[in-house]
């Protein structure tokens, strides 16, 4: 018995010397530059879904019709979505590989988030990501903004020509 706890001690210990050796001595980087720690993807993105939790279901009050869009298009223009999330049919911003994680690029040709639910979306705008460069907006804009923004990522693949010309300009306020 007393050898089986002295084990159970000492091997807890190696554990915890373990961990603080790599936590402590660089084993970790905080630096942007650099692929993601082991299981740190899937770890992340199951603390972030979990957070998000039955939030991803809600609806939008408001229908995904032209006038929607476009004010969406205009909160997304004016409240520096571009700067990271970049502009419709360019080059994604130079800063957005940057950041770590980098910032995807939300209207194409990049992947952007038309296969998430938009409940999942107006989640992401309202509470931002934690250790993440995406920024809350809950305070900033209105509830409805936020849903307008949502609505425009969810179809950005097929925004009417009068919403991408829009997305196609320089900051406009
Ligand atoms: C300073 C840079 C920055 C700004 C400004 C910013 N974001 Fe983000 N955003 C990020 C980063 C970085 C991520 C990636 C976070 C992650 O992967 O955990 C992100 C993630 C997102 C996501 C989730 C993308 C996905 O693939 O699931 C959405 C949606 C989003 N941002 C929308 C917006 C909108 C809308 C605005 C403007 C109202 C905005 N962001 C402003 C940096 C930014």
């Amino acid at each position: 018995m007393i050898k089986f706890l002295l084990g159970l001690v000492v091997g807890i210990g190696l554990l915890l010397l373990t961990g603080y050796l790599f936590v402590n001595r660089g084993g970790i980087s905080m630096a942007t530059k650099g692929g993601p720690l082991p299981m740190e993807r899937s770890i992340a993105h199951q603390v972030l879904a979990a957070s998000i939790g039955q939030s991803s279901g809600d609806q939008s009050p408001l229908p995904a019709d032209e006038a929607n869009l476009l004010a969406g298009a205009h909160v997304y223009q004016q409240n520096d979505c571009t700067m990271c999330h970049g502009r419709l049919d360019q080059p994604a911003p130079e800063v957005a590989k940057r950041f770590y994680p980098h910032a995807p690029q939300l209207l194409p040709p990049g992947e952007g988030v038309t296969d998430d639910p938009v409940g999942t979306t107006h989640w992401v705008v309202k509470n931002g990501i934690r250790f993440s460069a995406m920024p809350a907006f809950e305070g900033k804009l209105t509830d409805a903004e936020i849903w307008q923004v949502s609505l425009l990522l969810r179809n950005a693949d097929k925004l009417p020509p009068p919403v991408q010309e829009v997305l196609r300009q320089a900051r406009s306020d």
